[in-house]
Parts: structure tokens; C-alpha cells; sequence
């Protein structure tokens, strides 16, 4: 591996990869492909392999893997190699997980993670390392604002968004003006938040009544649930996700307030773990930029391959590790498979139009998707698409504007 070739290696410095960026794709390029062509490309898998985020780290792994194999088993010609680690959606290990990945493995690429905490550990390092980061979940706003780098991309969403959608939707029913919110008090939750107050409260006599918050990743609801039937709000606006998610609704079902206060929320709600909840969760109402029941061709496809392949149906989260696969092998093609050429791959990647099993999916300037929202309904185990919640949504503007990406 020829990690001194300009732009080559994972562990230089964003400066030096900035301005190294274009004299790698050129004449200086050349030396490194004819020594790495050969070499397999190093993929630093950080996920949660435990914990409440554990079936999201596999399905983000199993969909990377697949977007793999559809390929025919290697990205522009170069095979990859796997290096896992498991960061328990735990922040405090985020910085020691992902410098093993960049500077003791010295991976090409990291794709990471669940949870906006780690996330947000793991970009500390690959800001500065300039080491190519695909984020597949995390919804971290800052990671397309403040923290934007060119180096750094998401395939996910920010948590803003499913919120403000969500909220869009809410903002319109007549018979939803004092809502209850409740989620994880951590980024994705506060952000996912914000947003469907950003939306929510933008019309007329709409109010959020009580702002309701539950350490992550405690499951611990029944106080809440009784300050919620105290409070008889007309709807309660949810973050939640995972083994949390299953949980939440069940619990939420038992208490009987299913009936009297319908529970919305971000579509991470129910997406993933119905089969889980058992019934729990029928007819509720929540918005994301897929559904499982997608009648597009593409998704089709997908859900059929991934079914085939690991016995298992595929979530939002298979769906971002596929998309990441996509991604990177847009970039890699664009290249001939020469990591080398940063940012030739970068700008590639940035130009990408992913034809993704949740619709058309693009990139900001910050690297955040711009994509179609849905309206999604339980009904048994599908999360069925009821119409468009919020067409091509991009991010919270805060964000968008707070992106300085360097030219
Ligand atoms: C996040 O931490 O940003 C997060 C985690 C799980 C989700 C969505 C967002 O389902």
C-alpha cells in the first residue's frame, strides 16, 4: 500500500489533502495506482454491533455488502477488504474506535455510524485525517453545517428532516393544535425535535404544550406516559428508534393512550421493528424518506434481493448502507478505482444522482441528501407510503448556511 503517494493515504492531514487533492488525480497519481491497483481497498465498518442499535449497524453492513455483490463482488475493478469494529453506540469509546480504524489500520474508507454521539467522535478524527467518512445513519446536524468537510458525506438524512416533515403533516390537521413531544435527550432526538417544531409551529395556533425528555437509552416510560395522560394533548411527536422504538410503543399502546392521543413521529419510529412490536404500532402515522411499501421497480428489486440474500426484510437502515455502497463506487468508477485521486472522487461523489430504493436521491453542498419525504401508515408489518409528506426536502437552512465547504 503506497500510503506516502500524495492523496493516498488515510492518516494526512485535511490541509494537506486539500491542497494534494489535485496533483493526485494527475501525472502524480500514476505511481501509486500501478502499486495499489492490485491491493484490496480497506472498508473501516464502524457500527453498533450491540445495544439498542445493533439490528441498525447489521442492516446498514448487510445493504453495504449487497450494493457489493450486485457489483459483481468489487467497486471499479478494486475488491474490498472489512474492518470491523463494534462502537456500541457508546460516545465515549467514539475516539479510540475510530483511530484504531484511520491510524492503526490505516482503512480508505469508514463508513460510520448509528448513533449522532459517535458520529460525532468519529468526525473529530476524520476531519482532521482527511480520511474518506461515509456517514450511513447519524443524523447529526453539525456534520452538514459546522463540521461540513469535503471529505465527509452522509447517505442518511439529518434528524431535522424527518421532523420538519412530520411536522409539515401535523401543521395541517385541524384537530392537532397542542402537541406533546417526547424522545431521547441526545442530538438526534433534540434535533429531530426542531425540526417538527420548525414545521409544526409555523401555522396558526399550534403549540408544543410540554417538551418531554428521556435519557438515552433508558426505556424506563410509565412517569411519562402518566404526565402525558394528565396533560391530554391532541397528539404526541416521538423520536425513538431500534430496541428503544419497540419498547416506546408498546408501552404506549398498554397504556391505552393509543385511542385518545395518536403518537407520530419520525418515520424511525416504526421502521425496522414492527414485526417486533407486534401490532403494537397499527395505524400510526409517521414521516421518512422511505417506506417499505414503495411500488418504484427499484425498491422492488431491492427488497427482493435483500430478502434472498440475508433471510431478513430490509429497513431504512439497509437501505443507507446500499445507498453508501452506491456512493462510494460512483466515486471509485469516476477514478478507475484509484483512491489516490481524492478529489477527483470527491467530485464525483458530490455529482452523484444515487437511484435509490427510496426515490431519487441527491447531495447538498453540505453532503446531506436532498430527497422526497413520506407519509407512512402501519398497517401490519409494512410502514405502507400514503402520499409525499414533503417533496425534495433538503435541511435545516441554520445548517445549510453554518457549511463553509471550501471551493
Ligand atoms: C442518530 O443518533 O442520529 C439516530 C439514531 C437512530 C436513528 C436515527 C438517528 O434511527
Amino acid at each position: 500500500m503506497a500510503d506516502k503517494a500524495p492523496g493516498s493515504g488515510s492518516n494526512f492531514s485535511r490541509r494537506g489533502f486539500l491542497k494534494a487533492g489535485a496533483a493526485a488525480a494527475g501525472v502524480a497519481g500514476f505511481p501509486y495506482i500501478a502499486r495499489a491497483q492490485g491491493a484490496k481497498i480497506k472498508v473501516g465498518l464502524m457500527l453498533p454491533y450491540t445495544g439498542a442499535y445493533a439490528p441498525l449497524g447489521i442492516a446498514i453492513e448487510n445493504g453495504f455488502r449487497l450494493a457489493l455483490q450486485e457489483a459483481g463482488g468489487k467497486f471499479a475493478g478494486r475488491e474490498l477488504e472489512f474492518i470491523k469494529v463494534d462502537d456500541e453506540s457508546e460516545p465515549p469509546k467514539a475516539t479510540d474506535n475510530i483511530n484504531r480504524l484511520v491510524t492503526r489500520d490505516k482503512v480508505d474508507m469508514v463508513l460510520g455510524t448509528v448513533h449522532s454521539g459517535v458520529a460525532a467522535g468519529m468526525l473529530r478524527v476524520t476531519r482532521e485525517s482527511g480520511t474518506l467518512h461515509i456517514i450511513p445513519n447519524a443524523g447529526f446536524a453539525p456534520a452538514a453545517g459546522p463540521l461540513c468537510a469535503p471529505n465527509v458525506f452522509r447517505t442518511s438524512f439529518s434528524n431535522w428532516q424527518s421532523g420538519y416533515a412530520m411536522g409539515e403533516v401535523m401543521a395541517k390537521r385541524s384537530n392537532v393544535k397542542n402537541v406533546v413531544t417526547l424522545a431521547w435527550r441526545y442530538a438526534a432526538g433534540e434535533e429531530s425535535v426542531k425540526g417538527f417544531k420548525d414545521a409544526f409551529l409555523k401555522a396558526q395556533g399550534k403549540s408544543v404544550v410540554k417538551e418531554l425528555w428521556i435519557p438515552f437509552p433508558n426505556v424506563e416510560f410509565q412517569a411519562l406516559l402518566t404526565e402525558i395522560a394528565s396533560i391530554k394533548p391532541d397528539a404526541v411527536y416521538s423520536f425513538f428508534a431500534g430496541g428503544g422504538a419497540v419498547k416506546y410503543i408498546k408501552d404506549y399502546n398498554q397504556s391505552g393512550l393509543m385511542k385518545s392521543v395518536p403518537l407520530m413521529g419520525a418515520g424511525f419510529l416504526t421502521d425496522g421493528v414492527l414485526e417486533a412490536m407486534g401490532g403494537a404500532a397499527e395505524g400510526m402515522e409517521t414521516a421518512l424518506h422511505y417506506g417499505d411499501g414503495l411500488e418504484t421497480p427499484k425498491n422492488k428489486a431491492f427488497r427482493l434481493a435483500y430478502a434472498k440474500t440475508f433471510k431478513l426484510q430490509p429497513d431504512v437502515y439497509a437501505v443507507a448502507g446500499y445507498d453508501s455502497g452506491a456512493l462510494f463506487a460512483a466515486g471509485l468508477t469516476a477514478v478507475k478505482g484509484d483512491m489516490g485521486a481524492k478529489a477527483a472522487m470527491i467530485k464525483a461523489m458530490e455529482k452523484a444522482k444515487i437511484d435509490s430504493p427510496r426515490g431519487p436521491m441527491t447531495l447538498s453542498r453540505a453532503h446531506n441528501p436532498i430527497h422526497d419525504h413520506y407519509l407512512r401508515k402501519v398497517v401490519g408489518n409494512e410502514n405502507r407510503v400514503m402520499g409525499i409528506a414533503s417533496k425534495a426536502l433538503g435541511d435545516d437552512p441554520a445548517m445549510v448556511a453554518a457549511c463553509k465547504m471550501p471551493a
